[in-house]
């Protein structure tokens, strides 16, 4: 992504715009593709606002919350004050390898979601080695998207293409796929 795409994040943050709701069903879905268990650690990129990440400190995973917007690392911390120590905030560029090792630690995380996030992030192969990297052994990638064989053409640049999601799921040896409503977004849920 370029700096005034991540402003644009910004701006959207600082003026209190969230994105689509985190219903109880898509918290009940998500319960039962992963099944929590009490202190496991889960990594939530691209947090935004961080209700997701606050339901899945709800779920009882010690929840770590990333985005590269300042304005979505300070509202998800002011937000969710009460979680605190379930669930901290950091200000991280995922897609910065660099920044991702010195942050970061390695095979501790066993859950990693990014919840409308991945269709942003320019190297989705890279994206995936990271998590990779990132995963306790037995540890689950959930990747939430829209598809763009679902939306209109003016709306691809937030799905992913079926080319982009064989490259993401190929190398990922048990995936399976839920959705959240029929034709609406899909779950993708990925385990070395
Ligand atoms: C559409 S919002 C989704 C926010 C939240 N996950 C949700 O479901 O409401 C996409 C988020 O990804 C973040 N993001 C995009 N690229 C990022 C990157 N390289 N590293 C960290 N966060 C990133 C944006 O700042 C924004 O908060």
């Amino acid at each position: 992504m370029t700096a005034p795409e991540r402003a644009g994040w910004e701006g959207h943050f600082a003026a209190g715009h969230g994105f689509r709701r985190t219903d109880p069903e898509e918290l009940r879905l998500l319960a039962e593709a992963v099944h929590p268990r009490p202190d496991a650690r889960a990594l939530d990129v691209g947090c935004g606002l961080g209700t997701y990440a606050a339901a899945l400190a709800g779920l009882g995973y010690r929840t770590l919350a990333v985005d590269w917007a300042d304005a979505a690392v300070t509202a998800t911390r002011d937000r969710y004050a009460d979680v605190e120590p379930r669930l901290k905030a950091r200000r991280l560029d995922f897609e910065d390898q660099a920044e991702v090792s010195a942050q970061l630690p390695r095979a501790a995380f066993d859950l990693v979601t990014m919840r409308l996030v991945l269709a942003f992030m320019a190297d989705k192969a890279a994206v995936s080695e990271q998590v990779r990297g990132l995963l306790a052994p037995g540890g689950t990638w959930l990747v939430t998207t829209p598809l763009t064989d679902r939306l209109p053409e003016e709306r691809h640049s937030i799905g992913l293409t079926p080319a982009e999601v064989a490259a993401f799921t190929g190398v990922w040896s048990r995936g399976r796929w839920y959705d959240l409503e029929p034709g609406g977004l899909r779950c993708f849920v990925l385990s070395a």
